[in-house]
């Protein structure tokens, strides 16, 4: 299909709309309120061009074959400059002193591009105050050109649905839930309007007064100076004015650096430029990233003050008696290394261990597993995919058997349905579900959520249910059979594909909807709908997280999503497959690195002799045969006196870990604990030796997320005073313990690691520079697999293969004693326990510690309020907190998010492991509740989103302003601008 743009032909791509085939074709008009990854706002009118004869907007028309495109048209151009001229009417072209002159304003740029002189419109402000009650942005209503980008970004990409203009008022603005002030509303402060706004309407509160060289003049003396160029404009015209501020935007370049990092938090992988000023950070810009385009969360976009926290640890420590001394690095490292060696020497290699952080880098997971092994000889190694992830990779393995997501977010958001199980995705992966979102609101993909909360996923599901904790495997399961029982499965795929078939319908025969109705607590109706839904559904993405991972259970029930997969066809195709959400940023990383007890980089198992003596002959050592421990396995070790030493970084050990109490009582028994950090955690209280590290933006690496994706993170600050990256003072250990490691840059252990490692045998620093990315598995081609499963499964005949798997009573069931069961997990504003997110002081004002929720049954049953002070105590500890009563949680549910340290829900949970992995049961605990009589405010101060009241709309609704009366389209009407 061709287009004639001009005069020339031009080639047009399936489903462009004609703004892009200009673009492409290389002809600049204008596009104010476009934005490609929004999609068609029309709002501005600057976008006007003629086809065919007739004016209309670029960005809302499909480029179709055999078009007539007249860009260069007396009609078409005067439409457009008449177009902006009514947005300068909405906005002071104040560059010089603007905070956003940084060569990247669509409005400046667009008046340089028409080469504006005087506007025809007066600038005329409107009636209204700028907003400054978000903690991390501000809105001025006199700058705000009503593009309605911010709209559309909150209504259809974020859906949180916050955001709306109210054309019909004589002074329309964008208002935060029909009207109230940011702070006080349902904005999660995710940052995406921030992002999209093409001026200084919006702006984050860190560029204020920072980013320019006049910028931070006082208040009267920015006025004044406004006030000089307004006076100056009718004689000398935008032209010279534009001229002084570009100077001014270069002049930025030297002192503002833009760095390209990947986000520190949870496993989405966002990805972004930081902007910098010296230490100071002033903002975080996402528009590139392969799994986010514009789009954060509020930790991602705001939650970055920790790095240059007083807190930050910036010298050795080293524990005499019951504190700690300054050190040099000299010292702690000679005493590392002089203790490691006196234990190895006095009670063997294997009474050490080693713990990676999920946190940290690919290379330094690598190399910590290497000074395990080959330094040591030890394969005592282990991360925290152990208390999240690692029955959902033994699911995978079972079944398909690679231990990561069948394909891409882009695939998630491509299904005709989405299954999410026990995954509070909204705040657990918050870029993921707008994903989700997206898809449900926009383009029509069904949702079904399974939970035991009534999240926001599931407030926004097709089909939500709550089965009784413990048995996501039973229904699962029961849908199975339901589906192969009465011809709804893809019996095609199923002959070519998959193993076992007989064998596994056999294992389903007590599976009925009936059973599972009576031990979920299920109508049988909601699990035939679910069933048929799933049958019929043009291709099924499955999300879980710990919800199902923290379960005895945990292995057996991923196994049973993959198998009901299976069952339905739901792999080999783009839009299908099992998405275990990863939970920290590198947690899939530090596993497929190595940091683990029994596989070497890759899943090379430890046992297997060939394997073994690749690495022996790589790492010129011989190597340790057997599995090590895991890091369950290390605690009851210590209590059992067999492990004397352990080696931690970047992971709160004593709070995470289940059974909190039991751990820190292990940790306390240690002979010598080396604790490498970057803040003093609570884990640090227990050791002998600690190392002061470097956060993700002082150092370079890669990242994995939950879609196998690697990615490059880049240097944005210089590690903070004596404070190093990790990988170094690995390696500095390593040598202290004659290793004679020689790396002076990531990349170089990622040279070491692609030839050993045949899942990234194709991985280079060059093929991840910028927003490169690759998803694993990498040939040594560089080709990369976005979808896994294209060819075939990875086992040795090609084929998958179902799994059966049997149902068994959760542990820690209530009892008379322990009469509620308690639910957990993560918080959107929180990382984990928040020793990162609490450093930033908007965090800590809109969610100040954690809380207790509580159904309104048992409030009214037991008399608490919102804000009374409530003591929970199970088995293993006790925890006090204050009661939110909410409806998110049902009967006899609590639910308290991790965010403390305090008050850790750790010091509630148990020992009991998941069968197949020991990932902790942290979902099975029941507690007793004490009201403890004292009632204050409410936990969730007015500020946090929660109290909100969402606007939802389709998007900006531009429909609305076309029917003003005041309104007609540009270019109906001859208007006269004067250009240079
Ligand atoms: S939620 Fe808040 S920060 Fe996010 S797009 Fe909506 S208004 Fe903006
Ligand atoms: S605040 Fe919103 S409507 Fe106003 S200019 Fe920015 S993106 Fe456009
Ligand atoms: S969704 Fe996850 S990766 Fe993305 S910005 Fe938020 S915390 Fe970071
Ligand atoms: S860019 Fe087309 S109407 Fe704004």
């Amino acid at each position: 299909m061709t287009a004639t743009i001009d005069g020339k032909s031009q080639a047009i791509r399936l489903g462009e709309r004609l703004v892009d085939l200009i673009n492409r074709s290389g002809i600049e008009i204008p596009q104010v309120c476009y934005h490609p990854q929004l999609g068609p706002i029309q709002t501005c009118d600057t976008c006007m061009v003629e086809v065919d004869g007739k004016l209309v907007r670029a960005c809302g028309t499909m480029a179709a074959d055999g078009m007539n495109v007249v860009t260069i048209s007396v009609r078409a151009d005067a439409a457009r400059r008449e177009a902006f001229d009514r947005i300068l009417g909405n906005h002071l072209l104040y560059c010089t002193v603007c905070d956003n002159n940084n060569g990247n304003c669509t409005v400046h740029n667009t008046t340089r591009l028409l080469a504006v002189e005087h506007q025809q419109i007066p600038y005329k402000p409107k009636p209204y105050e700028v907003d400054m009650s978000n903690p991390f942005y501000r809105y001025d209503p006199d700058q705000c050109i009503l593009c309605g980008r911010c709209v559309q970004a909150c209504q259809t990409l974020q859906v949180n649905e916050t955001l709306s203009i109210n054309w019909e008022d004589p002074h329309p603005r964008v208002l935060w839930d029909g009207g109230a002030p940011i702070g006080e509303s349902s904005c999660v402060s995710c940052g995406h309007c921030v992002t999209v706004c093409p001026c200084n309407a919006l702006m984050e509160k860190h560029m204020l007064g920072e980013a320019g060289y006049f910028t931070s003049l006082s208040k009267p003396a920015l006025s004044g100076m406004i006030d000089i160029v307004k006076g100056i404009e009718p004689e000398v015209g935008y032209g010279a004015i534009l001229k002084l501020s570009e100077m001014e935007s270069h002049m930025r370049e030297s002192r503002i650096k833009q760095t390209k990092t990947v986000c520190t938090y949870c496993g989405v992988g966002c990805s972004f430029d930081v902007w910098t000023k010296d230490r100071q950070i002033l903002k975080v810009e996402p528009a590139h990233g392969a799994a986010n385009g514009v789009s954060t969360c509020i930790k991602g976009k705001f939650g970055w003050d920790y790095v240059n926290s007083p807190d930050r640890l910036t010298k050795p420590l080293i524990r005499e008696g019951d504190t700690f001394r300054e050190a040099s690095w000299d010292e702690a490292l000679a005493l590392v290394g002089r203790r490691f060696t006196e234990i190895k020497a006095a009670t063997g290699p294997d009474s050490l261990a080693f713990i990676s952080s999920s946190k940290c880098t690919n290379e330094e997971s690598y190399l910590m597993q290497k000074l395990a092994r080959a330094v040591i000889g030890t394969n005592n190694m282990d991360n925290c995919s152990r208390y999240c992830q690692a029955p959902a990779t033994m699911g995978l393995f079972r079944t398909v058997g690679y231990g990561g997501d069948a394909g891409s977010i882009h695939d998630i958001e491509k299904a005709g349905l989405v299954l999410i199980v026990g995954s509070n995705t909204a705040e657990s992966h918050p870029v993921l579900a707008t994903r989700v979102k997206r898809a449900h609101k926009m383009h029509g993909q069904k949702l079904i959520v399974a939970d035991l909360r009534e999240h926001e996923m599931a407030a926004r599901a097709d089909v939500f249910f709550r089965p009784r904790p413990g048995t996501d495997l039973i229904w699962i399961s029961a849908v199975t059979k339901y589906i192969l029982d009465n011809g709804l499965a893809n019996q095609k795929f199923i002959d070519q594909w998959v193993n076992r078939a007989a064998e596994f319908k056999e294992s389903l025969e007590s599976f009925t909807l009936e059973m599972a109705s009576d031990r979920c607590g299920l109508p049988v109706e909601t699990l035939t709908k679910v069933a048929h839904m799933i049958a019929e559904a043009d291709g099924v993405c499955v999300l879980w997280a710990m919800g199902v991972t923290q379960h005895t259970m945990g292995s057996d029930t991923s196994t049973a999503i993959s198998n009901l997969l299976l069952a339905t066809g739901n792999y080999m195709r783009p839009g299908a497959g099992a998405y275990p959400l990863r939970g920290h940023n590198n947690v899939q990383g530090a596993s497929d690195h190595g940091a683990m007890p029994n596989y070497f980089p890759g899943y090379q198992k430890v046992d297997d002799p060939a394997i073994r003596a690749k690495f022996e002959t790589a790492w010129k050592v011989s190597l340790p045969p057997k599995p090590g421990l895991d890091n369950h396995m290390m605690i009851d070790a210590i209590h059992e006196g067999k492990l004397k030493a352990m080696y931690l970084f970047g992971e709160e050990m004593s709070l995470v870990d289940s059974n909190a109490n039991f751990v820190s009582d292990a940790l306390s028994k240690l002979d010598f604990f080396v604790v490498q950090e970057i803040f003093f955690s609570e884990t640090c209280r227990f050791a002998d030796v600690i190392l002061p590290a470097s956060p993700s933006l002082e150092k370079e690496g890669t990242f994995t997320s939950t879609e196998r994706r690697i990615q490059r993170l880049y240097q944005v600050l210089e590690p903070l005073e004596e404070s190093r990256p990790d990988w170094q003072i690995i390696q500095d250990i390593a040598n202290r313990l004659g290793a004679g490691w020689r790396y002076e840059h990531p990349s170089q252990i990622y040279e070491e690691i692609a030839p050993l490692t045949p899942l990234m045998a194709g991985v280079t620093y060059e093929r991840l520079e910028g927003y490169k990315t690759l998803q694993w598995p990498v040939a040594e081609d560089g080709s990369d697999q976005p979808l896994l499963y294209t060819k075939e499964f990875n086992f040795p005949d090609g084929k998958a293969t179902f799994f059966p798997v049997p149902w068994s009573e959760p542990t820690e069931q209530p009892n008379a004693e322990y009469d509620l069961h308690l639910n957990n997990g993560r918080l959107l504003e929180h990382f984990h326990e928040g020793n990162m997110t609490y450093r930033t002081e908007g965090i800590r004002e809109k969610t100040p510690c954690t809380f207790i929720e509580v159904s309104p049954e048992l409030a009214g049953e037991r008399g608490i309020q919102t804000g009374s002070w409530l003591q929970l105590t199970s088995r293993y500890g006790k925890v006090r907190a204050q009661a939110v009563i909410t409806t998110r949680v049902h009967g006899n549910e609590l639910y308290m998010p991790m965010n403390s340290t305090d008050e850790a829900v750790n010091r509630l949970t148990s020992s009991h492991t998941d069968k197949a992995t020991h990932t902790p049961a942290y979902k099975e605990t029941s507690v007793q509740l004490r009201v403890l009589g004292e009632v204050g405010e409410d936990p969730l101060p007015r500020t946090n989103a929660r109290h909100g009241h969402p606007t939802p709309q389709t998007g900006v609704e531009v429909e609305r302003k076309w029917k003003r009366k005041d309104y007609r389209q540009p270019g109906d009407q001859l208007v006269q601008i004067q250009t240079r």
